[in-house]
Order: structure tokens, then sequence, then C-alpha cells
């Protein structure tokens, strides 16, 4: 595979765009292959069985077309299908699990050999903190660490319908999640789902000033480069990259939708 392959990228929907925006900004010589499963969405209430089959699917349409690598920019199907994805194919697979350590990791004060437990709140969907793979990540940190696990499905839907401006829908939802939390005390909130990265700014009207919106996004392009560059692989830095968008709903509501979150 030649380093000016395109790398491929999926997600359950939409959510993963916000990772393909991340990538366009921080590699812009890599050309992305987009593909969005809208018409399966939401992974994150199925069984991992289901969400492994629809991963394997997307895959082998990534082979096909020839890329170089895959960005699973899905905590869901990461959790669910990357071991198995890995051990069936031999190009570079990345996952994506909720950004724990960052947030764990905000404890430790280089001035101070004690660590300041951190109150982290990990908002995922339901699957991803069921699965091992997040138990495995929990067992890490939280003996020094409370961290609170809290599935929240219906942002996942908020945003495939493109609701995401709706600031009252998304207030009251929020609410209905967070409500149970006293915000004062808590550091930072981890956001384990792609799709909740558009919800940065809302999280910041419920989170005192000092506390943290933590994400995956620009940890996981670095890994990224990282792997390409181990491999050979990165783009030639003269190259035109760019983000091809595709997706398995072929209407034109999802295809405007997908533009408009890629250019926010
Ligand atoms: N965007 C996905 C994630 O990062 C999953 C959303 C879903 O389909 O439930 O987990």
């Amino acid at each position: 595979m030649s380093s000016s392959a395109p790398i491929g990228v999926f997600d359950s929907g939409l959510g993963g765009i916000s990772v393909a925006r991340q990538i366009a900004k921080d590699m812009p010589a890599e050309h992305v292959l987009y593909f969005g499963d809208s018409a399966n969405a939401p992974y994150g209430i199925k069984t991992p069985e289901q969400v492994r089959a629809l991963s394997f699917d997307i895959v082998e349409r990534f082979v096909r077309q020839g890329v170089k690598a895959v960005v699973i920019a899905c905590n869901t199907a990461t959790s669910a299908a990357v071991n198995d994805l890995r051990e069936h194919y031999d190009i570079p697979i990345i996952g994506m699990e909720p950004a724990l350590k960052v947030a764990c990791e905000r404890g430790d004060v280089p001035s101070d050999p004690h660590h300041i437990p951190q109150r982290v709140i990990v908002a995922a969907t339901p699957l991803t903190l069921r699965e091992r793979k997040f138990a495995k990540l929990m067992d890490r940190f939280d003996s020094n660490n409370t961290i609170f696990k809290e599935p929240c499905p219906d942002l996942v839907e908020i945003v495939e319908s493109g609701r995401l401006g709706d600031h009252d829908l998304v207030m009251r939802t929020l609410h209905g999640y967070f409500d149970q939390y006293d915000m004062e005390h808590i550091d930072s909130v981890v956001l384990g789902c792609t799709h909740f990265v558009f919800y940065r700014d809302y999280f910041r009207e419920l989170l005192p000033e000092r506390a943290a919106v933590i994400d995956g996004n620009e940890g996981t392009v670095r890994h990224l480069g990282v792997v390409l560059e181990s491999l050979g692989k990165l783009a030639p830095e003269d190259a035109t990259g760019g983000v091809e968008l595709a997706n398995s709903d072929p209407s034109e509501r999802i295809a405007e939708l997908s533009r408009k979150l890629l250019n926010v």
C-alpha cells in the first residue's frame, strides 16, 4: 500500500466526523474516506456481536477501496470489534477509548508527589460502559480516583436527527442525565463517544470553569500519525488531502448534515 493511499475512518453515524475533522486539521496532506453507518445507528444499544458484524462489513469495504489504515472513530465499535479486526486484517487499525487516563492525570501535579484524587464522569454509550475493555480501563484508575459511568444514548439520537442546534432540547437532555451529580465537585467530564464531542459548548454550560471537558480525538489523531510515520506511510507533505463523506443512509438530509458537521 502506498503512502498516498487513503485512510478509512468510520463510525456508527455522524459522530466520527469530529475525528475526520481533527485529521483534516492536524494531517492536512492525508486523504480520508469517511463512512458513517447512520442507517444502522445507534450502535450503543446493540449487542457486541451485531456491532462486530457491522464493523467487519465497513472495514471490508475500506480494504476493497485500498486504504492504508483504518480509524475506528467510534468508542463503541472499538470495544466490540478492535481485537478481532486486528487479528483479521494486516493494515493498522486505530481504535478509540474514553480518555480516562488524561482526565485522571490532571491529579498528578509535578511539584507535589501526591496524586490529587479526581472526580470524573465518563459519558459514553451503554455498550462502551458495559464492555470488558472499559472495565479494564477503569481498573487502572479507580483506586485513586472516583469515576462515575453515565450512559447517554439520547445524545447520539439528537445528533443523528439534526437537532444539535436545539438549545432547549439539548440542555433538557443533559440536565436529565447530569442533575444527579454535584457539578461543583466534578473535576472533569470525559466525552467517551465521538458524537458527544459536538456537545462541548453545552457541557461547558453545565460545568464550573475549573472542570475540564475531555475528548480523545486529538490523542487518537496523534497516535495515527505516529503509527503511519513508523511504517513510512505518511502522505507526502505536498499532497492535497481532504475528507470524502459516505454514509449507509443515502438521503440528502444525512449528506447535508455530514457536510455541516465537518465544517463546524
Ligand atoms: N459514536 C459512537 C461512539 O463513539 C457510538 C454512537 C452510537 O451509535 O451509539 O461510541
